[in-house]
């Protein structure tokens, strides 16, 4: 386990930066407003904030471990811990699919985003009707060429980002990027505290106090999207932790990375919900719609709305592109660690994974429908599109099932003097208070809740008897106020 070859993050800061550019992404600005509007608020919140605490930053450290122990990537990693041919090596191996996977819709995602910054840099949505803001949308969404030429550039910035390495590359643009996204998010919502109607208040007020009840199959949801929104369960940081050196403490690097996380979709979610609330006319819609039709449809008749509409795009594209970044690299580091030079790896993995996103960029275009079928617009649930299956597949089965196998291999095929030596490496104490509780949830809290979303996942466990379940833990009855749980949503 050498650490001399290795290259190595600058700082500790460094690590957390690039980790925590990993994890705030498309996730928090988007996703997490979305559904913490459509379940109410309050309830939901809290309970997201209980799984990010018991679930996700227990495998988040889990995961850093390995990395940081073998100073490899997952599959490397995981044949030197456990021997060449250990079926736990199927984990990198998942890890690797779903970089392809999930990068392959990232990148069509993050090129509407550039889209959009050319659309209000130059002030376009000034002047716009209201039916016209949906129809720009619709518009990119089924345009061939723009999907393409937008997707290609996203994958080519990624690339050159990746391509620098560690320190030249990916540790130089997060410093840069990260820092530059809180000042964004720091300036939007300053102004939104001076929106009319007491729009930032009732955000607040929504966001934290909510809806007394909340429906009980929502838990799992919570769950799900805090492995989504830490980029859990494929390798994306163990690899980053493979980069870390003896000095850091693990688990007190693991707690910024999910505070920041946690920090930044709370306050993307405020500022989403006051420029809606304050707006009376624009529907709080969900799934794209929101970020590209309802939002700077309300903005623009803000004052201030120019500039607000092209810092949030900018703020959006930072956070897609750092996340880019990592999902690149564990498919990277894997051809690095079979002996392959960064040059080359990147090369081809870029490439494949370009190649991949076609479809995804593709699928909602005329031409596919032509050949592969109807798609219907903004149909997530549905999942009708190439696009949105990859999204489905690696959300709802790869990322669950990659953080359960790490929990479990951490938990129960390494050693405990292992886990033990590396959870106090870089701290000053010999046994610290948070190491037996950190085993418990790594060992059984998350792996018995991970295997329940699972199981609801495949059907072999109903909704109604997870509502039926939660209802009484929470102690109320969601089934008859299901209806006014979520008045505000509206599907576009
Ligand atoms: N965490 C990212 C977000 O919130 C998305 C993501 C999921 C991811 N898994 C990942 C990013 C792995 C990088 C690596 O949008």
């Amino acid at each position: 386990m050498s650490q001399k070859n290795r290259e190595h993050w600058g700082s500790k800061t460094a690590f957390v930066l690039a980790a925590a550019g990993s994890a705030v992404g498309l996730g928090n600005i988007w996703k997490f407003p979305y559904i913490a509007h459509h379940n109410g608020g309050g309830k939901f919140v809290l309970i997201y904030l209980i799984c990010i605490a018991i679930v996700g930053l227990p495998v988040l450290v889990a995961e850093m471990m390995v990395g940081r122990a073998t100073q490899k990537s997952p599959v490397a990693a995981i044949e030197e811990l456990s021997g060449k041919g250990s079926p736990w090596a199927f984990i990198g191996y998942l890890g690797v699919a779903a970089s392809f996977v999930v990068l392959s819709f990232y990148i069509v995602v993050a090129g509407w985003v550039m889209h959009y910054i050319v659309l209000a840099a130059t002030n376009t949505f000034a002047g716009m009707q209201p039916e016209q803001f949906g129809k720009t949308f619709g518009d990119l969404y089924v345009s061939p060429g723009l999907n393409i030429f937008w997707a290609t550039l996203f994958m080519a910035i990624t690339y050159l980002v990746v391509k620098g390495g560690i320190k030249g590359g990916i540790e130089r643009t997060t410093n840069l990027l990260m820092p530059g996204l809180f000042v964004l998010l720091i300036l939007i919502l300053v102004w939104c505290v001076s929106l009319p109607n007491g729009a930032f208040s009732e955000a607040l007020n929504y966001l934290f106090t909510g809806k007394d009840e909340i429906e009980g199959a929502a838990v799992l949801e919570a769950l799900g999207h805090s492995f989504f929104t830490l980029s859990l369960g494929m390798g994306a940081m163990l690899t980053y932790g493979s980069y870390l050196d003896n000095k850091v403490d693990l688990f007190k690097a693991g707690m910024w990375v999910a505070i920041l996380d946690t920090v930044i979709a709370l306050v993307a979610s405020i500022i989403i919900m006051s420029i809606m609330f304050a707006n009376t006319e624009s529907s709080f819609g969900g799934g794209p719609g929101l970020l590209f039709v309802n939002l700077p449809q309300a903005l623009v008749q803000m004052p201030g709305g120019y500039f607000v509409t092209l810092f949030f795009f900018v703020l959006v594209f930072f956070a897609a592109l750092t996340s880019a970044i990592s999902l690149l690299e564990v498919a990277v580091a894997f051809l690095i660690d079979k002996g392959w030079d960064r040059k080359l790896a990147t090369n081809v993995m870029a490439f494949s994974i370009w190649i991949v996103g076609i479809p995804s960029a593709l699928s909602a275009s005329a031409a596919w429908k032509a050949v592969f079928g109807e798609v219907t617009m903004f149909d997530i649930a549905g999942k009708t599109t190439f696009f949105d299956k990859m999204d489905y597949l690696a959300s709802n089965w790869m990322l669950p099932i990659g953080g359960l196998a790490i929990a479990l291999y951490v938990g129960f095929s390494l050693s405990s003097k292992l886990r033990d030596e590396q959870f106090h490496l870089g701290m000053n104490k010999k046994s610290a208070w948070h190491f037996k509780p950190w085993e418990l949830f790594t060992r059984f809290v998350a792996p018995i809740v991970i295997i329940l979303i699972i199981l609801i996942e495949a059907g072999a466990v109903k909704k109604d008897t997870v509502n039926k379940f939660f209802d009484q833990i929470l102690g109320q009855n969601s089934t008859v106020t299901q209806q006014e749980a979520k008045p505000a949503k509206s599907e576009k």
